[in-house]
């Protein structure tokens, strides 16, 4: 990845400066994304695939970010599972029908992921096509250990109570549950790959609740089947928040870019992990709502530890809050240009 025309040539080659993209760039904090979804439920807007591609449009074309993020959500592949999936208004997703024992996994339904999320597939054409190149996309998909964790929770969790007992009490319907959510999501991915998507995020935002030894044990050989089986060629950006004591594994998982949130030190960090692979990251989205002066010298900060190395993305630690004012946004971006252009 880091030698990859992707990546370091967009700092070097092709733009003299470090690419910046960022995680939930499209949504709520957006009066056009507003204004879409006060016409039409999440769900809706996913599976239209004009709808989605527009959304996936509006932060290109209003921040100026140097890459697209489809418009999709990581549970979309979960449906057809029969898990009763819904997107209630402020709560984040449900799951009607949590997965909590080894009969509950059997009855899982089968996926056949093309008939499943064909809209998703349409979307990354639809976009691939309007973009013409200006900027590449990137496609995501949920990492198996936090795709089952809402499965099993049955929505957003703090303590991840039902999934750390399943884990360890369970461990035959864990490993069956884990190696369909690998299988799924590589299919997934690939799809999105075969449909035209450039670079692909996989996401384990919740694994940070893990402790080293239950990720190396129970987590981390499903997000290697997930890598391992992806099409060669297209970079792999392997995200996760709180993961400081996991970031060694992760990288071992495998990845071309390591997602850093803000917990972490980017310098050492980096350093620690290595510089073969690349890593993203890693501005506090809250200090999106400080004051201009503030956002500055922040993105100074975290540009002086990189210290112009190839193979650095700009990118929050997690997503855009909804709170963030939208001039905010576009300015991170116009600055993080031009400091790192210097
Ligand atoms: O540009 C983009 O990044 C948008 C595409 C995107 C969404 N979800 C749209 C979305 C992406 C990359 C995701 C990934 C996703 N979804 C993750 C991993 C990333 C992360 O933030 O950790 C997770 C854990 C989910 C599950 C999910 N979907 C949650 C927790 C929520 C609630 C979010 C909230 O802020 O309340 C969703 C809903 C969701 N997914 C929204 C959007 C724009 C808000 C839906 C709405 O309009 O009401």
């Amino acid at each position: 990845m880091v030698g990859s025309p992707f990546l370091s040539g967009c700092r070097r080659e092709t733009t003299p400066f470090t690419p910046v993209w960022l995680m939930r760039q499209a949504g709520r904090y957006m009066p056009e994304y507003r204004a879409l979804r006060a016409r039409h439920g999440f769900l809706e807007l996913c599976k239209t695939p004009e709808a989605a591609a527009e959304v996936t449009l509006q932060p290109v074309d209003r921040l100026g970010v140097d890459a697209a993020i489809l418009f999709a959500d990581i549970l979309l592949v979960l449906e057809p599972l029969g898990i009763g999936l819904e997107f209630t208004s402020g709560d984040g997703p449900r799951i009607h029908r949590p997965v909590r024992s080894h009969d509950d996994v059997t009855r899982l339904a089968p996926v056949v992921v093309d008939e499943a999320v064909p809209f998703v597939f349409e979307t990354v054409r639809l976009v691939r096509k309007a973009l013409a190149d200006r900027v590449p996309l990137i496609g995501f998909a949920g990492a198996p250990f936090t795709l089952a964790s809402y499965l099993i929770e049955g929505g957003p969790s703090r303590e991840f109570l039902h999934t750390k007992r399943f884990m360890r009490e369970e461990p035959a319907a864990w490993d069956a549950l884990m190696t369909r959510l690998s299988d799924i999501t590589a299919e997934y991915v690939n799809g999105q790959i075969a449909a035209g998507a450039q670079a692909v995020q996989l996401f384990d935002s919740w694994v940070g609740t893990l402790s080293p030894a239950d990720y190396r044990d129970s987590v981390l050989p499903y997000s290697r089947r997930v890598i391992e089986r992806l099409a060669p060629g297209v970079p792999v950006i392997h995200f996760g928040t709180g993961t400081a004591g996991l970031l060694h594994l992760m990288k071992a998982a495998g990845g071309d870019v390591i997602g850093l949130d803000w917990r972490v030190e980017i310098g050492p960090t980096w350093q620690r992990l290595g510089y073969d692979v690349a890593v993203q990251g890693n501005l506090d989205p809250a200090i999106l709502l400080a004051s201009l002066g503030e956002i500055r010298r922040r993105v100074t900060e975290i540009l002086e530890a990189v210290a112009g190395r190839p193979g650095h993305i700009f990118n929050l630690g997690h997503g855009v809050h909804k709170e963030t004012p939208v001039d905010h946004v576009i300015a991170l971006v116009d600055m993080v240009h031009e400091l790192s252009a210097r």
